[in-house]
C-alpha cells in the first residue's frame, strides 16, 4: 500500500487534528458575519462602556474645572467660618426630636468604611433606594483606590434643597435651620446672579447612571424630538411636559416635530394618557431629546449627554451638582415652552450645528460623569466639609465601629452602628471638650 492511501485512511481527526478547530473556527466566524450583517440591517444603536477617542477623568486636576465651577459656589456662603461636632449634634438632636425628616441621613466614613443611618423610624423607599446607590458607589470608588477623610455627614435625598438663606425666604420653614452644611441632590440657582436661595452643598445621585455612550448614524435618526417622562405628582397642570404634548396635538409643527408622551403617572389629579416607555439608547433614534423639568431638574438629562443626538433642555432653575459647568450652545440648546418649536425648526436647518452639540455634550459626559468622577467629587467635597469642622477627625477616632462578621467588606445597613449609638458618642465627646 502507498503512503498516499493510508493516510486517506485514517479518520480526518487523526490526520489533520487542528481542522475540527478550524472548522470551528469558520463556523463561528461566519455566524457573526452574518450577526453584524443582520445588525446592520436593523441598526441598532450602540452602546459603549469604554470608547476610543474618549477619556475619562480619574484625578482631582483633571475635575478641577468641575470643582471650582460647581462645588466652590456651593461652599461660598459655608467658608470663613468655622463649625464642630457640637453644632452637628445639636443640629442633629433638634432634627430628630422635631417632625418626622424622612429624606435625611446620616453617613459614617472611618477607614474607608462607609454606611448611612436613615434619621426617621421608618424612612421612605425611595430615601433607601438614593442612599444605598450612593453609599455603594462610593464603596465601589474606594476599590479603585479612592480614600475618603473619616468624617460624618448629613445628607437630604429629597428632589430640593434643605437649607433656605435666613434672610425673607417667603417659603414655608421646613424643620431647623442649617446650622452645619447639608448635602443635597437638587437646588435652584440664579445663573444671572450665580448665588441660591439655599445654601445646600451638592453631590451627584448614583442611581442614576450617565457613563455609558450611545451611538446612531446621524442620517438614519428619525428628524423629529423625543421627550418622554414621568408625570410627577408635584407637577403644575401648565407645565412644560404637558405643554410639550398640547403642541403636539394642535400645532401642525408639533404634529410634525414632536414624539412626546408621559410614560408613567404618578398624578394623583392630573388624568394622561400613557404612552411606551424608550430605552435610552433607543433615545439615540431621533435627532432631538428635549429635557424638561419634571418638580424640579430632571436626572434624565445626564443620560441623554451620552447620545450623539443633541439635547434640548429646558431654561430652568432647577440644577444637579454638575449643571454649572454646561455650557448653552455648546453641550445643549435651550428651550423654554414658548419658543420649543421654533428651536426645533432652527436646528433642522443647521444638522452640522446638531452633530457638533451632541459630540461635545457626549465627550463632557464621558469624561465627567462617571460613578467614579461622581465619587472624586464627593470625596473632595468631604475633604473641605472636614476643613470647616476642625475636631471630626478627632471625634470618628472615638467612634468605636467593630469589625462587620462577614468578610465581604459590604457591611449592612449601619455596619453594627446605630443612629442613638454616634449621636450618643457625640454627646460624650462635646461633654468632654466642654
Ligand atoms: C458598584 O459596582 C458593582 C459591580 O461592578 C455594580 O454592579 C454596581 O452597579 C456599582 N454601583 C454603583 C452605585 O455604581
Ligand atoms: C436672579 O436674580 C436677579 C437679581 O436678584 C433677579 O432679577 C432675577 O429675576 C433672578 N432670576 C431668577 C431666574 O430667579
Ligand atoms: C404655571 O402657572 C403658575 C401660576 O398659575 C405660574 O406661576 C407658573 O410660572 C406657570 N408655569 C409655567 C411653566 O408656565
Ligand atoms: C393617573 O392617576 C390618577 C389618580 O390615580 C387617575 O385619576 C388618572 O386617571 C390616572 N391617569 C392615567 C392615564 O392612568
Amino acid at each position: 500500500m502507498a503512503m498516499g492511501t493510508v493516510s486517506y485512511m485514517v479518520p480526518l481527526q487523526a490526520a489533520c487534528p487542528s481542522c475540527w478547530r478550524l472548522l470551528i473556527l469558520a463556523f463561528f466566524v461566519a455566524t457573526m458575519l452574518w450577526k453584524a450583517s443582520q445588525a446592520q440591517l436593523n441598526e441598532n444603536p450602540v452602546v459603549l462602556s469604554e470608547a476610543s477617542g474618549f477619556h475619562r477623568a480619574i484625578s482631582d486636576e483633571e475635575m478641577a474645572k468641575i470643582y471650582k465651577q460647581n462645588q466652590n459656589a456651593d461652599w461660598l456662603p459655608w467658608s470663613n467660618r468655622k463649625y464642630g461636632i457640637r453644632k452637628l449634634y445639636q443640629l442633629l438632636d433638634t432634627l430628630i426630636k422635631g417632625r418626622p425628616q424622612k429624606y435625611l441621613s446620616l453617613v459614617v466614613i472611618k477607614k474607608n468604611r462607609i454606611v448611612f443611618l436613615p434619621l426617621a423610624a421608618r424612612p421612605m423607599g425611595l430615601t433607601i433606594s438614593r442612599m444605598r446607590a450612593i453609599v455603594q458607589g462610593l464603596r465601589n470608588s474606594t476599590r479603585r483606590g479612592l480614600v475618603f477623610p473619616d468624617t460624618v455627614y448629613l445628607m437630604n435625598v429629597w428632589d430640593e434643597g434643605r437649607c433656605y438663606r435666613d434672610d425673607d425666604d417667603p417659603r414655608p420653614v421646613k424643620g431647623p435651620p442649617c446650622t452645619v452644611p447639608v448635602f443635597s441632590l437638587i437646588k435652584s440657582w440664579n445663573y444671572s446672579t450665580a448665588t441660591s436661595t439655599e445654601t445646600d452643598v451638592l453631590l451627584p445621585f448614583f442611581n442614576h447612571v450617565y457613563e455609558n455612550l450611545v451611538f446612531y448614524p446621524w442620517e438614519k435618526k428619525i428628524n423629529k424630538a423625543l421627550m418622554r417622562a414621568a408625570m410627577q405628582a408635584q407637577m403644575r397642570p401648565n407645565c412644560t411636559r404637558l405643554w410639550i404634548i398640547e403642541l403636539q396635538k394642535n400645532d401642525p409643527d408639533g404634529r410634525r416635530l414632536l414624539d412626546a408622551g408621559i410614560t408613567n403617572n404618578l398624578s394623583k389629579r392630573k388624568d394622561v394618557q400613557l404612552v411606551d416607555f424608550v430605552p435610552i439608547p433607543d433615545h439615540a433614534r431621533y435627532r432631538y431629546l428635549l429635557s424638561a423639568d419634571g418638580f424640579t431638574a430632571s436626572c434624565r438629562l445626564g443620560k441623554l449627554l451620552g447620545t450623539n443626538s443633541v439635547v434640548l433642555k429646558e431654561t430652568t432653575p432647577w440644577i444637579e451638582y454638575y449643571y454649572r459647568s454646561l455650557e448653552s450652545n455648546v453641550h445643549y440648546v435651550p428651550f423654554t415652552k414658548d419658543n420649543v418649536l421654533e428651536v426645533v425648526k432652527a436646528l433642522e436647518g443647521d444638522p452640522q450645528r446638531c452633530q457638533r452639540i451632541a459630540a461635545d455634550a457626549q465627550q463632557f459626559a464621558y469624561t465627567f460623569l462617571s460613578q467614579h468622577a461622581k465619587a472624586m467629587y464627593v470625596r473632595r467635597a468631604l475633604v473641605y466639609y472636614n476643613s470647616l469642622l476642625p475636631d471630626m477627625e478627632a471625634f470618628v477616632q472615638h467612634l468605636v465601629w467593630p469589625q462587620s462578621a462577614g468578610d465581604s467588606g459590604d457591611d449592612e445597613e449601619g455596619g453594627g452602628l446605630t443612629l442613638i449609638g454616634v449621636m450618643e458618642t457625640m454627646k460624650k465627646f462635646v461633654g468632654a471638650r466642654r
